[in-house]
């Protein structure tokens, strides 16, 4: 059975709205002061396709704030993951930092969303730019192995201010290539390229400037982009989304979407 609304009271004292579902917190991690996660029970009718998002409330309010939120688990997994910001006056992170396990979040039905396979042309290379939680929709795809169907290799870069603010994607790399599922698949296939841009690492510089300057393919001992062999799937905040458009652009790609698959998507991954 879903827990899909009946217009019923929940522990905040507030109606679940009709026709949402009303999901279980069963796990919440704390990065940095900006950054968590937390995952909730999945409804069992709920079906999505990797890389798409949901709209995401509390039952905090008689007309609750919904916000758009990727999906982070891969379309197998029981459970539903979601990575965060906070921000401390943001309407829905401001209260939503705060949930722990056995909290209830709102969910709507229907999932959506142009990070998704369908929207690129087959390729060899996919590579996946985001910057803080715009990984989400990636940490999807890295787990599906229709993923690994589809490219050669799968290059995952993201840049965070700290190092701190990399750990989500460090852990979920490293759990990944242990997965008895898609284990063998990403470590074969998947490259992990991560960099800060506040705080002294080993790698710095903002995505953008590394493909500008040509780090990034000397790095990685690949060609620059071209349309004939490379996608990209961009997400991130709306200066870096710009910034990575123009870029990829200017490399001769061309944005693609559900109905007219292209060389790169693009999905903006800003909450407050
Ligand atoms: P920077 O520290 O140089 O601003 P934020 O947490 O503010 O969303 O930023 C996450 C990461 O994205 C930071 O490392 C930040 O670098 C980087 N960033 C911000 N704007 C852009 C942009 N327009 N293009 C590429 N990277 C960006």
């Amino acid at each position: 059975m879903d827990s899909l609304a009946h217009p019923t009271e929940n522990q905040t004292g507030f109606p679940i709205p009709a026709g949402v579902f009303a999901e279980t917190v069963t796990d919440v991690e704390h990065y940095t002061d900006r950054m968590f996660r937390f995952r909730i029970t999945r409804p069992q009718s709920f079906r999505f396709r990797s890389g798409e998002f949901v709209m995401i409330g509390l039952p905090n309010a008689d007309k609750p704030i919904f916000r758009a939120y990727s999906i982070a688990s891969p379309a197998w997994d029981e459970e539903l993951e979601f990575c965060s910001i906070k921000v401390p006056d943001g309407p829905l992170t401001k209260h939503l930092q705060k949930i722990v396990p056995g909290d209830t979040i709102l969910m709507r039905r229907k999932s959506t969303g142009t990070l998704v396979l369908d929207a690129l042309l087959p390729g060899k290379r996919l590579y996946m730019l985001s910057t803080g939680t715009g990984i989400a929709p990636f940490a999807s795809l890295i787990r599906d192995p229709e993923t690994y169907e589809k490219f050669e290799t799968v290059i995952l870069c993201h840049t965070c201010r700290t190092a701190a603010e990399l750990t989500y994607g460090e852990a979920l790399v490293k759990r990944l290539r242990e997965d008895p599922l898609v284990g063998e698949l990403a470590r074969d296939h998947l490259i992990r390229y991560a960099t800060t841009t506040r705080e002294p690492t080993s790698r710095m510089g903002r995505i953008t400037k590394l493909i500008e300057n040509g780090r990034l393919f000397e790095d990685l001992d690949m060609p620059r982009l071209s349309p004939d062999e490379d996608r990209v799937m961009i997400c991130g905040s709306m200066d870096m989304l710009a910034d990575c458009k123009t870029l990829c652009q200017s490399f001769g790609l061309e944005e693609g979407a559900n109905n007219r698959p292209a060389t790169f998507v693009v999905e903006r991954a800003f909450v407050d």
